[in-house]
């Protein structure tokens, strides 16, 4: 038994023998966390989590889901799952599509009922529940598909973009959706492109190219190498400036100045910020800096060799989260 919601070993697909989707995948997601696999398109997101669903059979594989062996069909009944490109029977309702899906997984029909309801309630659909899904927008239907999703009470639920096509107020709403299911102890694994919502919500993100994981790790751990600290200050002309035995480059910042010092701990800048002060500088603002996901994404995609060194220019984020450049 590991305390791990999935635990994968070199998990490979070869489809006709030549189309080499995963190669060797090895992966781990907590109890509990909101996972974000990324990766450019054909990356091998999908075949991957149809992997974990059974619905395709993997050329080699290791690994647990929820504790059981990768590939057992009962674990199914623990796991929710969202496909890509899902297409709802049309002459259904959104109601009746939910409690579908419950017969589906062998939930009894009074408590498919009640959570049927309830879970329409939790996306937002309560009101348009009996109209038909043909008459839904797209953010409509996906709402409806996770409610769907989590019709079994699941312990897993998988969702493979589950924010495709849906406007910004729409993903914002499935992000809290998405924050319920990790507060009632859900472990989320999630596919998806957009970079700068997986970094909103997940714990833990992989990025994956070519079939590869090429980077696993909280988003924390995957942008420490990049965390600077800036501070910016004005009423001090000066190139350079000395603290203790190290010289500190000092740029223009329009009015101002700015001083950059890169991997650095809080503890570290605290001597430069009194020295700052005895010269009289005035200081404007202190921000701790590093590279956004997207960032580290792009890196990696470009570069997955090295996926180091960010390029120069490249925008960072604040810990506020604005970005500067
Ligand atoms: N049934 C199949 N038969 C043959 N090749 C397939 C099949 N399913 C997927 N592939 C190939 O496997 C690779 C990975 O596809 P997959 O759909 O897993 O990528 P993805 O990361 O989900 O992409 P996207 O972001 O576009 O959804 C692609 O080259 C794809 O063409
Ligand atoms: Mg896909």
């Amino acid at each position: 038994m590991t305390g791990a919601a999935l635990e994968l070993r070199g998990v490979s697909k070869v489809f006709k023998g030549r189309v080499h989707a995963l190669r060797e995948v090895d992966l781990t997601v907590p109890k509990g966390a909101v996972f974000g696999l990324l990766g450019p398109n054909g990356a091998g997101k999908s075949t991957l989590v149809k992997i974990l669903t059974t619905v395709v059979r993997p050329t080699r594989a290791r690994g647990t889901v929820l504790g059981r062996p990768l590939g057992t069909k009962a674990v199914l009944a623990k796991v929710g799952y969202l496909p890509e490109h899902h297409r709802f029977p049309p002459y259904l309702t959104g109601r009746q599509l939910v409690e579908f899906f419950g017969a589906l997984a062998n939930t009894p029909r009074a408590v498919r009922r009640r959570r049927a309801a309830e879970l329409l309630d939790v996306v937002g659909m309560a009101d348009w529940a009996d109209k038909r899904v043909t008459t839904y927008s797209k953010g409509m239907q996906q709402r409806t598909g996770i409610a769907m999703s989590l019709v079994n009470d699941p312990e897993l639920v998988i969702l493979d973009e589950p924010t495709d096509g849906v406007d910004p107020l729409g993903r914002r709403e499935i992000r809290d959706i998405l924050v319920h299911m990790r507060n009632e102890g859900r472990t989320v694994f999630l596919n998806s492109h957009l970079l700068s919502e997986v970094e909103m919500v997940c714990d833990s993100v992989a990025i994956m190219l070519q079939g590869r994981v090429v980077q696993q790790g909280t988003i924390e751990s995957l942008t420490a190498h990049s965390r600077r600290f800036e501070i910016r200050f004005m009423r001090l002309e000066r190139e350079r400036l000395r603290v203790g035995d190290q010289e500190h480059a000092i740029e223009r910042d329009g009015d101002a100045s700015r001083l950059m010092l890169p991997h650095a701990t809080a503890e570290q800048v605290q001597p430069v910020i009194d020295e700052l002060r005895r010269l009289g500088a005035v200081l404007l603002e202190l921000r701790d800096m590093r590279e956004s996901l997207e960032d580290t994404f792009l890196r990696a995609v470009r570069d997955p060799a090295t996926g180091r060194a960010p390029p120069p220019g490249a925008s960072m984020r604040g810990r506020a989260g604005e970005v500067s450049s």
